[in-house]
């Protein structure tokens, strides 16, 4: 649901659905119209203090591919990006949207220096207190990866689980000239993204329901989910409608970016990156044309 896709989910105005005693039907009909790729939010969606407690719960749940992968996944991942970018303990690690910090953790374990930065401040709090609790020396900071300034730092930057997809084309293009200059010059970047083969796997979604308290609202309200395709952009959007029993409406979106290799590779050369290594994924699973992820391991020189 909102693993793979790397947010750029928005809260728009509040706004109400009752307008003089009736349901605001224009209002709820113009909701429904596919909007521009990538319009803007108002508000960050991992940051809200009641939904980024039941992302963490996700990302924390070791059964289900979710916000995070599962701890064996995290696990391989970690020791094929060790081998893939030639990385020795004491280089230094920068995670991007580092979530709770489970890649963080284990970087540290193995002698690595870390940095994790994440705009969920419920995520971060979490992830100080699991390194104080494991005496791991990890610093963790509560920003938006776009707002980062470092020069020649890292060794290896890392941004996992589709977080490119979720960025417009000029965003992800700060991103990445963000990351190479961050690294040092013979640094690495490692990163995964979607296919389409993804999407047309699991699809576009059209459904609603009502929750007396859940994932999106602690109280009563209404989700209408709706999926638009933009097949030419290789774009799609998840839609979350939300309506509270006071008529006030909340409208996330899951923006989501599916690449072709042709694609990844002249995004990462027009921002000075070189493609080292394809993958299927970032464990190491050999790439296959029809793979519905690619892991990609890029190099700055
Ligand atoms: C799908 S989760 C993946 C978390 C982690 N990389 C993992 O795989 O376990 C995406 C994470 O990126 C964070 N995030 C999204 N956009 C961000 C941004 N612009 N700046 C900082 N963190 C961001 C979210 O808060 C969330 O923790």
């Amino acid at each position: 649901m909102f693993n793979k896709s790397e947010v750029f989910v928005m809260e728009m105005n509040f706004k109400s659905i009752i307008l003089d005693n009736k349901i605001d039907m224009a209002f709820l009909n113009d909701l429904l119209n596919k909007p521009l790729p990538f319009t803007p939010s108002e508000k960050l969606f991992w940051d809200d203090p009641h939904i980024s407690k039941g992302m963490l719960e996700a990302h924390l749940n070791p059964d289900i591919d979710l916000a995070s992968r599962k701890p064996e996944t995290i696990e391989k991942t970690v020791k094929n990006l060790i081998d893939s970018m030639n990385l020795k303990p004491g280089d230094k690690i920068l995670d991007l949207g580092c979530g709770p910090g489970l890649y963080c953790k284990h970087f540290s374990q193995l002698g690595f220096k870390v940095t994790g930065l994440d705009y969920s401040k419920r995520s971060i709090e979490y992830a100080k207190k699991d390194a104080l609790i494991k005496a791991l020396d990890i610093e963790y900071k509560y920003m938006n990866y776009l707002d980062m300034e470092y020069l020649n730092e890292f060794n290896a930057i890392i941004l996992i689980f589709g977080d490119l997809c979720v960025l417009s084309n000029k965003d992800r293009d700060l991103l990445l000239k963000k990351i190479h200059k961050a690294l040092k010059p013979d640094g690495y970047f490692a990163f995964d993204v979607s296919t389409r083969i993804h999407r047309s796997k699991y699809g576009i979604k059209n459904r609603w329901h009502i929750s007396d308290g859940g994932f999106w609202r602690p109280g009563l309200h209404m989700v209408l989910e709706n999926g638009f395709d933009y097949p030419k952009e290789n774009i799609y959007l998840d839609q979350y409608i939300v309506i509270e029993e006071s008529g006030k409406v909340s409208v996330y979106r899951n923006w989501f970016q599916d690449y072709s290799l042709e694609v990844i590779v002249d995004v990462l050369n027009n921002c000075e990156f070189k493609l080292k290594t394809v993958l299927s994924d970032l464990t190491g699973k050999s790439y296959e044309k029809n793979s519905e992820w690619m892991g990609i391991i890029a190099h700055t020189i």
